[in-house]
């Protein structure tokens, strides 16, 4: 009987001692501190993870808009018309009844003026066979810059270009 009150307190004394030793374990997780976080070697932020709010915004250009005579003249698909805008030469193209693109009209080889062609879809400079796409860009050379291309908006009816 005696053997077995002994075993029990030892048995206690043991799990007391456990539970003692793990609560001094947990302790010193909740008091560590951790190490320092080196931020000069940080990564920056790609702006990709930014919320929308915190990107840069650019600033909306202006729209200069197009009289109703020249407006009149891109109103059909595959019309086109380079005009004036601004002191630059812009190509204006009837895509569609809805699409309507711009884009400079000054060849960047060598500054031949470019011209639409809406059975291929594509612009086409006549002075040594470069060809852009809708959005500007080369398709074959010898030009090797893309042309800049332009916003275009409607608002209240009339055709405007952001520029
Ligand atoms: S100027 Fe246009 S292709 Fe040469």
């Amino acid at each position: 009987m005696k053997n077995t009150s002994l075993s029990r307190r030892s048995f206690f004394l043991k799990a007391a001692g456990l539970a003692g030793a793990a609560a001094l374990l947990k302790s010193r997780d909740l008091f560590a501190v951790p190490p320092p976080v080196d931020t000069s070697r940080a990564a920056p932020t790609p702006a990709a993870a930014l919320p929308d709010t915190a990107k840069p915004q650019a600033p909306e250009k202006p729209l200069t808009f197009l009289t109703d005579k020249q407006a009149k003249k891109i109103s059909d698909p595959g019309d086109y018309e380079v005009f004036k805008i601004n002191d630059k030469k812009i190509l204006f193209a009837r895509i569609s009844a809805t699409e309507l693109v711009a884009m400079s009209a000054v060849c960047t080889h060598e500054g031949c003026t470019v011209k639409y062609k809406p059975k291929e879809g594509d612009v086409k400079c006549w002075c040594h066979g470069s060809t852009y796409d809708l959005k500007g860009h080369v398709v074959k050379g010898p030009a090797k810059q893309d042309l800049t291309p332009y916003t275009v908006q409607i608002k209240d009816g009339k055709i405007g270009i952001a520029m």
